[in-house]
């Protein structure tokens, strides 16, 4: 015991002396981060300190993934903007139920987006837009039981804000009391602006999204680069303006250059999040089933893959198909 203490008061100097400890007012607890290029090494230690000398009594590891320069216990659309201003990069990754929720959240992912790509990924679909405000709903709603600290933002979906102004706070609102999610996102610009502004007076927060808007693939015809022309470019500069003037809280931008995201992030004063637009943004988004491998048949350039589960997941289950018929599982360790 003694020598546990030594270690960790040792340990607490260090990291005192490299200046990287924080005091965690609310329960007494010290902060250590042992390494600053080691993402996941953060220590918690409940401490007293008594004539300069520190008793520690526990030690854990706490679920902190980012190398977030905050500690945020909740993430709200005021925490987003805040990362901005302090350069901190936000990170955004979708999910669409209870368990996936879970892991992204406890991971330290700042904000879920239970985006309308449920559609493809979830039901099979190969446009976002047959999936329902119902259905949305219904994915919100177990997202929200899952997380503790990412702010959670719903799509609403096709056809349920583009008719008018009135039918869209009726769907933003039932995603908001239905799903408990904290916030809406919309695709499009000026065409849409009377139904942000509704939604906005009735206190709800919105997302916007620029650039590649899935749900309007058949008026574009394809995926691929918007706004590579100078028309294009500049209109989205002016979308990107007026959603800050009506008040959105953040932006996505979808696969557009780089080089024009960055000049819309540094135009605007809300958080832009990109996806498939470069580093020069505030922060990233993709959706969860493709950066883990889960699909293996969608390979555009901005994806980085950090898993191969389609892989592994076969695998893995081809190795239960065997086991079953080969009558090795379950065993008499696996049974009543
Ligand atoms: O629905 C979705 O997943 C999205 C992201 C691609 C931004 O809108």
């Amino acid at each position: 015991m003694v020598l546990v203490l030594a270690l960790i008061e040792a340990s607490y100097r260090v990291a005192r002396k490299a200046g990287k400890w924080l005091l965690n007012s609310s329960n007494d607890s010290l902060l250590i981060s042992f390494d600053k290029s080691s993402i996941n090494s953060h220590y918690w230690v409940d401490f007293c300190c008594i004539k300069n000398r520190f008793y520690t009594f526990t030690t854990y590891k706490r679920n902190v993934m980012s190398t977030a320069k905050k500690d945020y216990k909740r993430i709200t659309t005021k925490s987003l903007i805040d990362m901005k201003v302090n350069g901190e990069k936000i990170s955004m990754l979708t999910a669409y139920d209870f368990t996936m929720a879970k892991i992204v959240d406890s991971a330290g992912v700042d904000v879920i987006l239970v985006g309308d790509s449920a559609s493809n990924v979830m039901a099979g679909h190969e446009t976002t837009l047959p999936i329902t405000l119902d259905q949305m709903i219904y994915h919100a709603s177990g997202v929200v039981r899952a997380i503790e600290r990412a702010l959670v933002v719903v799509d609403l979906p096709f056809g349920s804000y583009q008719s008018d102004p009135k039918e869209a706070l009726r769907s933003a609102i039932r995603i908001m009391k239905e799903s408990g999610g904290h916030a809406v996102k919309l695709e499009g610009g000026s065409e849409i602006k009377e139904s942000i502004k509704r939604i906005l007076n009735a206190g709800i927060p919105v997302m916007g999204h620029l650039g590649l808007t899935p749900q309007s693939i058949y008026k574009f015809g394809t995926y691929t680069v918007r706004a590579k022309e100078d028309a294009e470019a500049e209109q989205l500069i002016e979308d990107a303006k007026l959603l800050e003037k009506l008040g959105c809280f953040a932006l996505v931008l979808e696969k557009i250059p780089a080089a024009l995201a960055e000049k819309v992030a540094k135009t605007i004063s809300i958080p832009v999040i990109g996806i498939g637009a470069g580093g020069g943004v505030d922060g990233q988004v993709l959706v969860i089933h493709d950066m883990l491998g889960m699909n293996n048949e969608f390979s555009p350039r901005f994806l980085r893959r950090y898993l191969d589960l389609y892989e592994q997941m076969t695998k893995a289950i081809g190795n239960y198909v065997a086991d079953v018929k080969s009558k090795d599982f379950p065993n008499s360790s696996e049974q009543y």
